[in-house]
């Protein structure tokens, strides 16, 4: 799915805070709802941190998560996010599904409506297919991830870790660098970073690299220690091979070479940059052990918990309307 033919999420009259029904991407989002949704995680975070009043607003709803493509920190973190707010949390894993018996995604839609959930978390390998399923059912649809696509809750957590950490956005300059042309972490991170006004480069071997990715506002390289020269965040990606049809990089050695995340590296281009990674991480390839576990400068188990927080927030968020919320119904 290229930019341009994105559908932007249905809009709801009555001019909410955040006027969105799904959240399938960061896309179509304005700057002040990104910041509205990290100003609802926000309180979360102190909430889980404490959890000395807990808060059951979701009590007595249905949530789904349907998972067609495999994960276990994304699931999990829904799954936590949604029965510390005291939702019933129902999980679908693809194993288990019709998928496998070939069942369309249009019947999957009409399956998942048909059971009356209040909120549907979906992830599939295809990009699209969260948007497709969204405008077949009643409830908030929430992306967890579609093929190389986007992945909007994990730009808003590493979104919120950088806030946190750096006291803002605006101005930083954020390096992500690995496997680009895969990643859809990748694309919901330079929209969200970019709307937020940080300056954002991006690295990767030219195989890798997605063609014209300048129009996103970023500046492309190949050179990682170029890249990362006078960096405040380097967020490292994954080599997706299971998105790979064929020969990207030489080897695994070889790419650890020129693009792995090393102390040496750090400290020469970038001292003191927060370290940053989705998950799951490769060490040794492009990521050193040393620098995923920095005492100081890591934030990869922070931004595990920041998930939690951002989850819990969107979950909220999408369901005031049918819950009637004031200002929301
Ligand atoms: C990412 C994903 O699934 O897109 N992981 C995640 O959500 N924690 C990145 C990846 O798989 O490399």
């Amino acid at each position: 799915m290229t930019q341009s033919d994105h559908r932007p999420g249905t809009l709801i009259p009555g001019g909410a805070v955040f006027p969105h029904r799904h959240l399938t991407g960061i896309e179509g989002l304005e700057p002040h709802e990104i910041t509205f949704l990290l100003d609802e995680a926000d309180t979360w975070v102190e909430a889980n941190r404490t959890r000395a009043a807990p808060d059951r607003r979701l009590a007595g709803s249905t949530q789904i998560n349907a998972f067609f493509e495999n994960s276990t920190r994304t699931l999990l973190s829904f799954e936590i996010a949604g029965k510390r707010l005291g939702a019933d949390v129902v999980n679908m894993h693809a194993a288990q599904s019709s998928v496998k018996k070939g069942e369309t995604l249009i019947d999957t839609a009409q399956t998942l409506n048909a059971m009356r959930a209040d909120v549907i978390v979906i992830r599939h390998m295809s990009s699209g297919a969260v948007r497709l399923i969204a405008d077949k059912v009643d409830c908030p649809v929430l992306n967890a991830g579609d093929g190389r696509h986007e992945h909007p809750t994990q730009a808003l957590l590493d979104a919120l870790t950088i806030r946190r950490r750096l006291g803002g956005i605006a101005h930083k300059r954020v390096v992500i660098c690995g496997d680009l042309l895969h990643s859809r972490v990748a694309r919901s991170n330079i929209l969200a970073l970019t709307a937020l006004a940080a300056e954002v480069r991006v690295c990767a071997p030219s195989t890798l690299m997605p063609p014209a990715i300048e129009r996103f506002g970023v500046t492309a390289f190949t050179d990682f220690d170029r890249a990362m020269e006078g960096a405040d965040v380097v967020m490292m990606l994954r080599l997706q091979t299971e998105r790979m049809e064929g020969g990207y990089v030489p080897s695994s050695r070889e790419y650890h070479l020129r693009y792995g995340l090393t102390l040496e590296r750090l400290a020469k281009h970038a001292p003191g940059a927060l370290i940053m990674h989705p998950g799951p991480m490769n060490r040794g390839v492009e990521i050193d052990s040393a620098v995923a576990d920095h005492a100081e400068q890591s934030a990869i188990t922070e931004q595990v918990e920041m998930g939690v927080a951002v989850r819990m927030a969107c979950l909220d968020v999408l369901t005031r309307r049918a819950r009637g919320v004031e200002g929301w119904a």
